[in-house]
């Protein structure tokens, strides 16, 4: 591993690793990465477990239910970079990527995805790279949150690293729906039908409904 002059530096991932290196799930410059990936969602699970506390703490207020993270699996990476069309190397994995390392934060109101949204693009030295608004225009399946790509910095001895992360806020409605519509996308031997689709879809509206009602319920 080649260590930098300037170490304050901040570089972007693809730059620390210095080689095109093709792919190989067990490889250590494989493990290397998924490690950073994994200390960035760390950094960012901490900072997100302080909003949540200090609005429990303070405010008396649930902001967030839990929060789930997970690394994506060497298997669906290649499995996606292959759907991409992307050559099997480091450098177009964590170009084209970006859920590697991924946070699912589940508020109770819909108005809380905003809130702690606009905390965490707060937090300073943390960067948007991406944004994606599924709740005003839901996905054509029904589905519904707000996406954000970050770049998020992580400290190491010598260098700091961008490093991207993949944060998926829902409802706790909403994350009920999507729970249950991905595990039946992806069941084995069954075909997906257009009038199951439709009644996903149906659902997602329901929710929706609900999630505005509880809304102002709590008002
Ligand atoms: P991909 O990760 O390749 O899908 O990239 P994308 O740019 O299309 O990302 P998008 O933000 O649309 O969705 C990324 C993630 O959101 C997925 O990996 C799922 O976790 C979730 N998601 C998106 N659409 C659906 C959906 O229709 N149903 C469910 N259950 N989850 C979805
Ligand atoms: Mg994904």
């Amino acid at each position: 591993m080649k260590i930098e002059e300037e170490s304050t530096d901040l570089i972007n991932l693809k730059n620390f690793l210095d080689y095109n290196g093709k792919i190989e799930e067990k490889d250590v410059t494989f493990q290397k990465l998924m490690f950073i990936y994994k200390m960035a969602i760390k950094e960012l699970d901490t900072k997100i477990e302080i909003f949540k506390e200090e609005f429990k703490t303070f405010y008396d207020y649930d902001l967030v239910d839990h929060v789930n993270t997970r690394i994506k699996s060497p298997k669906s990476i290649i499995q996606k970079m292959k759907k991409k069309e992307c050559k099997l190397t480091y450098r177009e994995m964590i170009e084209n990527i970006n859920d590697i390392a991924g946070i699912r934060v589940v508020c109770p109101l819909q108005k809380d995805i905003y809130s702690i949204k606009n905390l965490i693009q707060s937090i300073p030295g943390i960067e948007t790279l991406k944004e994606k608004d599924y709740i005003t225009q839901p996905k054509e399946s029904g589905y519904s949150a707000y996406h954000i790509i970050l770049g998020v910095p992580v400290m190491l001895s010598q260098q700091l690293i961008y490093v991207k992360v993949e944060v998926q806020i829902r409802t706790m409605a909403m994350d009920f729906w999507s729970s249950l519509e991905h595990k039946m996308k992806y069941k084995p031997n069954e075909e997906p039908s257009k009038k199951k689709a439709k009644e996903w879809v149906n659902c997602a509206k329901t929710i929706n409904k609900l999630d505005e009602k509880m809304m102002l319920l709590n008002e």
